[in-house]
């Protein structure tokens, strides 16, 4: 069965005890927050948190800057919202799930599932965190987490694809802490491709 993610994501209010059209799309397994740690978990992202996601984004702009072009626009709160509009239409549409990661309540990061793709089952997971919370093995747990408890299980999807620019290394480490395959590269590619095809038993 294919989940809409929209259910998936928190739009309660539109459910009926979980049940749509009589079968049952949403797995409370995966309400969230989803916890990594203590203190530490995936939650919505939500329009106001517009301004802490702003605060977040200028407090490291130069090391988010050097691997996301996207930092160079985002000038303002207003920017932030946008985003977080974006984000929900593009959930709407069933796109994309646009989360963010937060520690002691505070946002400290974005991780996504991108290009949901569910005729060839597949999508793109994408993250940052901020430099204040790097080298924590946050960001590798958080996608675990995605992967194994959004991704392959509730939205049924079977191939994950992690892309980043070479010289990327902090993020090329998480693919291959997670077990993805390298893909071969591309002629003149600027950008390294990993896989994560999910086992299946016979
Ligand atoms: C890419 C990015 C998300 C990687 O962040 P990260 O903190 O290195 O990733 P993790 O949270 O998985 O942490 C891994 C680090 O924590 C360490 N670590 C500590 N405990 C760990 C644990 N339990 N599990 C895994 N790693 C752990 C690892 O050794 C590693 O440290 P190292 O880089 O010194 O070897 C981050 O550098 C970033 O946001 N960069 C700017 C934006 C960006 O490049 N985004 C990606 C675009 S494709």
């Amino acid at each position: 069965m294919v989940y809409s993610p929209y259910f998936l994501y928190g739009a309660e209010k539109d459910m009926n005890n979980g049940l749509i059209d009589g079968k049952h799309y949403f797995d409370p397994a995966v309400n969230f927050p989803i916890h990594l740690s203590n203190d530490c978990y995936i939650t919505r992202l939500v329009e106001r948190d517009a301004s802490e996601l702003f605060n977040v984004v200028n407090s490291c702009r130069a090391y988010l800057e050097r691997w996301l072009p996207w930092v160079k626009t985002c000038l303002m709160e207003h920017d932030s919202l946008v985003f977080i509009q974006k984000a929900q239409e593009k959930l709407r549409n069933s796109e994309s799930i646009i989360l963010s990661l937060r520690c002691a309540d505070k946002i400290i990061g974005i991780i996504s599932i991108l290009k949901l793709n569910f005729i060839e089952l597949s999508a793109e997971i994408g993250y940052w965190i901020s430099e204040e919370y790097q080298g924590r093995g946050i960001v590798t747990s958080a996608c675990r987490h995605l992967i194994d408890h959004i991704c392959f299980s509730n939205l049924g999807l079977s191939k994950i694809i992690i892309t980043c620019d070479f010289g990327n290394e902090k993020s090329a480490a998480i693919p291959r802490r997670l077990g993805f395959t390298e893909k071969a590269r591309e002629r003149n590619a600027d950008t390294a491709q990993f896989e994560l095809v999910k086992m299946t038993c016979e």
